[in-house]
C-alpha cells in the first residue's frame, strides 16, 4: 500500500455469540441476542458476528433465522467447514461467512485454519458459498503459508488471529507483544498485496485495540467478548461506542501503540 494511500474506513463487527451464552446459562429467551444486535446497530456497528457452533453453546440455529430476519445490518456468519454449516449457511445466504476451526474441547476459537494442509477439500467447501454470493473469509494466523494457502482457494478476505497479540498485551509481556504485531504488521501487508481483504479479531480489547485499528491494511474488526463483558458495567451503547472511539482515534492519527 503506498504511503500517502488514502485511509480506508475500518469496520467494527460486534460479535453478540456471548450475549447468547448468558441466555444460555438459564435457557429461556433472553438476554436475547437479537435486541444486542440491534442496540449495537444504534451504537454505531457496521456489521454483526455469530459463531453457530457444532454443539450449539451460544447461538442457535433460531438465533441465525431471527438475526436474518431482523437485521439491516450485514450478518457474518462464522461457521467450521461442515457439511451441516454449508447447507444452513446456503440457505440463508449471509452477506458474509468466516470459515473458523473448531474443536469441541476449546471453550474458545484457539488458533486459526490451518488452511495449507486442507486445500483441495477448502477450495471445494468455499466455492458454492462464493457462488451463492456470500463473501468469503478465512480465519487464520498471521502465517505466510496459511495467507498464501487462503489465496489460492479462492478466499476473499482473510481474518487474522490476533488473540496472542492481545494475551501478551493484557498480560504485560511487551517483548511478545511487539513480536507479535510486528508479524501481524508485515502479514496484514503481504495480504492486501496479494489482493486479499484483511481483517482481524479474536480477544481485542481498550488496550489492545489501537495498535491493530491503525494497521492500514485492515479494514474490520470483528469483537464480542470483551464488549459484552464490558457491557454489564457500562451497558452495550457505551462500551461499543468507546471502543468506536479509540478504533478511529488510532486510524486517524496512525498511532501503533
Ligand atoms: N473473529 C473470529 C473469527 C472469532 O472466531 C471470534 C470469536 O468467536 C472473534 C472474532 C471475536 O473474538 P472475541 O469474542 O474474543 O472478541
Amino acid at each position: 500500500m503506498p504511503k500517502d494511500a488514502p485511509l480506508r474506513p475500518l469496520r467494527l463487527g460486534v460479535n453478540i455469540d456471548h450475549v447468547a451464552t448468558v441466555r444460555n446459562a438459564r435457557g429461556g429467551a433472553v438476554p436475547d441476542p437479537v435486541r444486542a444486535a440491534k442496540l449495537a446497530e444504534e451504537a454505531g456497528a457496521d456489521g454483526i458476528t455469530a459463531h453457530l457452533r457444532e454443539d450449539r453453546r451460544h447461538i442457535s440455529d433460531k438465533d441465525i433465522e431471527a438475526l436474518m430476519d431482523a437485521l439491516t445490518l450485514p450478518l457474518n456468519f462464522e461457521m467450521a467447514a461442515t457439511d451441516e454449516m454449508q447447507a444452513i449457511a446456503l440457505r440463508h445466504k449471509p452477506h458474509a461467512v468466516c470459515i473458523v476451526p473448531e474443536r469441541r474441547e476449546e471453550r474458545t476459537t484457539e488458533g486459526g485454519l490451518e488452511v495449507a494442509r486442507e486445500e483441495n477439500k477448502l477450495a471445494h467447501f468455499i466455492a458454492p458459498l462464493a457462488e451463492a454470493g456470500c463473501r468469503v473469509s478465512i480465519f487464520i494466523a498471521a502465517d505466510q503459508r496459511q495467507i498464501d494457502a487462503a489465496n489460492r482457494i479462492g478466499a476473499s478476505v482473510i481474518e487474522l488471529h490476533v488473540g496472542a497479540y492481545c494475551d501478551a498485551v493484557s498480560e504485560n509481556r511487551s517483548s511478545e507483544a511487539s513480536e507479535e504485531l510486528a508479524r501481524l504488521t508485515d502479514m496484514a501487508r503481504y495480504a492486501d498485496s496479494l489482493g486479499l481483504e484483511v481483517h482481524a479479531g479474536h480477544g481485542l480489547t481498550y488496550e489492545s485495540v489501537a495498535p491493530i485499528a491503525a494497521l492500514p491494511e485492515v479494514v474490520e474488526l470483528n469483537i464480542g467478548h470483551f464488549l459484552i463483558g464490558e457491557a454489564i458495567f457500562l451497558g452495550l451503547d457505551p462500551a461499543i461506542k468507546e471502543m468506536r472511539r479509540l478504533m478511529d482515534a488510532a486510524r486517524n492519527s496512525g498511532v501503533m501503540s
